[in-house]
């Protein structure tokens, strides 16, 4: 099974993820992770991808196919893959309908996260992850267990996003509206997208989203 999550930053789509990779064994394809990933390695990538990224604003087109091209490329056959934060433009949906032809899948469901927006950017702005494992949590509505230790792997280390202020968030989401929101009215012409609470606890959520993959 292939499918989207799609959603405006914060809307739960890396959380969501992580979860459905521990319950299905599928495969996260983040291309914000990606570029983070190329960011800190400084490949020639990660230098054009930094200061764009830290604007709040979208890297190329080209860049970000091309990474997903070369992930389908290395993964299993059996293997789902759920594909969050790409694509983000027209011309990115376009391209991942002839990435998935050529790797011989197809597209199976679009999930979008409703939120609301204003919600969000206190969601942003209290997230944090862990430093040697990645798993994410937050302030107020998933901390630690143990307070400063990780649940997953035991770190003590923790990070934030640089891109994770309010005026960069706003900036984000206004990316979202105006080049994202758009790409859903062709999936929807194909009957493949359904709309799930993301405001609702995250268990529920995800429970949601079980309900959609079943
Ligand atoms: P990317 O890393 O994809 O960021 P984003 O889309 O802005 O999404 P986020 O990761 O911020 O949010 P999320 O929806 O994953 O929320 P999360 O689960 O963490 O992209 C970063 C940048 O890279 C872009 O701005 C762009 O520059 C570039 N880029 C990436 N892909 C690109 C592409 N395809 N094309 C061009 N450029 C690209 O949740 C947030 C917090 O809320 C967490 O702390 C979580 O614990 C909490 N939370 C989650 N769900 C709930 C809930 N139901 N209730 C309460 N709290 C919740």
């Amino acid at each position: 099974m292939n499918i989207i999550l799609l959603g405006p930053p914060g809307a739960g789509k890396g959380t969501q993820s992580q979860r459905l990779v521990e319950n299905h064994g599928m495969r996260q394809l983040s291309t914000g992770d990606m570029l983070r990933s190329a960011v800190k390695a400084a490949t020639p990538i990660g230098l054009q991808a930094k200061a764009v990224m830290e604007r709040g604003e979208f890297v190329s087109d080209e860049i970000v196919s091309a990474l997903i091209d070369a992930e389908l490329a290395a993964m299993g056959e059996g293997v789902g893959a759920i594909f969050d934060g790409y694509p983000r433009t027209a011309a990115q949906s376009e391209a991942l309908d002839e990435i998935l032809a050529k790797h011989g899948r197809k597209l199976d469901h679009v999930i979008e996260l409703d939120v609301n927006e204003d919600a969000l950017v206190e969601r942003i702005t209290g997230r944090f992850t862990c430093a040697n494992c990645g798993k994410g949590y937050h302030d107020t509505f998933e901390t630690p267990r143990q307070q400063g230790v990780c649940d997953k792997c035991g770190s003590t280390e923790f990070k934030r996003r640089p891109d994770d202020t309010e005026e960069t968030v706003r900036k984000r989401m206004g990316e979202y509206r105006g080049k994202t929101a758009p790409i859903l009215e062709p999936y929807d012409e194909r009957g493949i997208v359904t709309r799930v609470d993301g405001m609702a606890a995250i268990d529920d959520v995800t429970a949601a989203i079980d309900a959609v993959l079943s």
